[in-house]
């Protein structure tokens, strides 16, 4: 099994399946050293580390796992001002981090006034990176915010599986809708990112081979993947978190899969797992999310029980 692996495109779903089910210590491990010496060979040493700026909490969207979904009830809400957004791309130059990512919730009408920000960082920082992470937006809006100046997005497809989707979301929000999107980004000329949630409520393994196979498909320039996390008054708050080990071994799957592909080893997965951002990174991931959203704002964005990182 092991000689196939740097093949892992070509390996069939009952041996992705395995991979990812097998009880074999000794086999997981050389799959993650597998990975992180594809990844030291293709990418280099350098763990790259973005800066993320979480914008604002404020979301249109009901998803049924989300501390931020519009209903639950407790959540202070907020939007960075201009001038925050700004100190905060001030901070991460300053501490040589020159990827900006701005994230927030879906909110299309407050994502438009977010052009002339995007706008001002562009002038302020020539060769920084923008990426954005604020969910489905009508296509004049992507081109708008592209235009301004922003070259990354960010946009999990969650789930591969129609059926899966519709039982993660209210309705009304759909995989198909959310894949346009997807494809629209990359069309514009955005460096692309998608990703999933590992263990989900209903998720199956079968589920995780559909997610490599889309991905296959769409061939993102990043992936951004981690663990499902309770978080208290959401209709998910009793169920399991999904699991550190499938996480990391997807990780490696995914580098194997996608050698070029920038992929961080993201908080949800050290939230459950002690290091496990460098754990993430010993598994194949490449780069690293550090937080500069404004401290008084941090714990407000509150997507998951016992986010670290606030
Ligand atoms: N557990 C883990 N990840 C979550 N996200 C949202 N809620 C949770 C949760 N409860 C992830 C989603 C989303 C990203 C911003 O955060 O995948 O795309």
């Amino acid at each position: 099994m092991i000689d196939t692996l740097k093949n892992t495109r070509n390996l069939p779903d009952s041996a992705l399946q395995e991979l990812l089910e097998s009880t074999d210590a000794a086999l997981a491990q050389r799959l993650k050293d597998t990975a992180r010496e594809v990844c030291l060979k293709v990418k280099g040493p350098e763990v790259l580390i973005r800066g993320l700026i979480e914008w604002s909490n404020v979301c249109r969207n009901d998803c049924l796992y989300c501390g931020i979904r519009r209903s639950r009830e407790g959540v202070v809400r907020y939007t960075l001002t201009p001038e925050q957004i700004l100190q905060c791309c001030d901070r991460a130059w300053n501490d040589g981090v020159p990827t900006f990512v701005l994230q927030g919730g879906e909110n299309p009408a407050a994502a438009k006034s977010l052009i002339p920000t995007v706008r001002e960082i562009r002038e302020r920082y020539p060769s920084a990176a923008i990426t954005l992470s604020l969910g489905e937006l009508p296509f004049e809006l992507y081109a708008a915010l592209k235009e301004a100046g922003a070259n990354r997005y960010l946009l999990r497809h969650e789930t591969a599986n129609p059926e899966h989707y519709a039982s993660l979301h209210p309705a009304g929000m759909h995989l198909e809708s959310r894949l346009a999107c997807i494809r629209e980004l990359k069309r514009l000329g955005y460096e692309t990112g998608m990703g999933m949630m590992v263990g989900s409520p209903g998720q199956t393994t079968r589920n995780l081979v559909e997610d490599l196979r889309l991905m296959q498909e769409v061939s993102p320039h990043m992936i951004g993947i981690g663990p499902f996390i309770p978080q208290e008054g959401t209709p998910f708050e009793n169920y399991p978190a999904g699991s550190a080990e499938t996480t990391l071994r997807l990780l490696a799957i995914m580098r194997l899969m996608f050698p070029e592909a920038n992929i961080p080893a993201t908080t949800a997965l050290a939230t459950l797992l002690p290091g496990g951002k460098q754990i993430g990174i010993l598994a194949g991931a490449n780069v690293i999310m550090n937080v500069y959203t404004p401290i008084t704002e941090r714990k407000k964005y509150d997507l998951y029980k016992g986010k670290t990182d606030v």
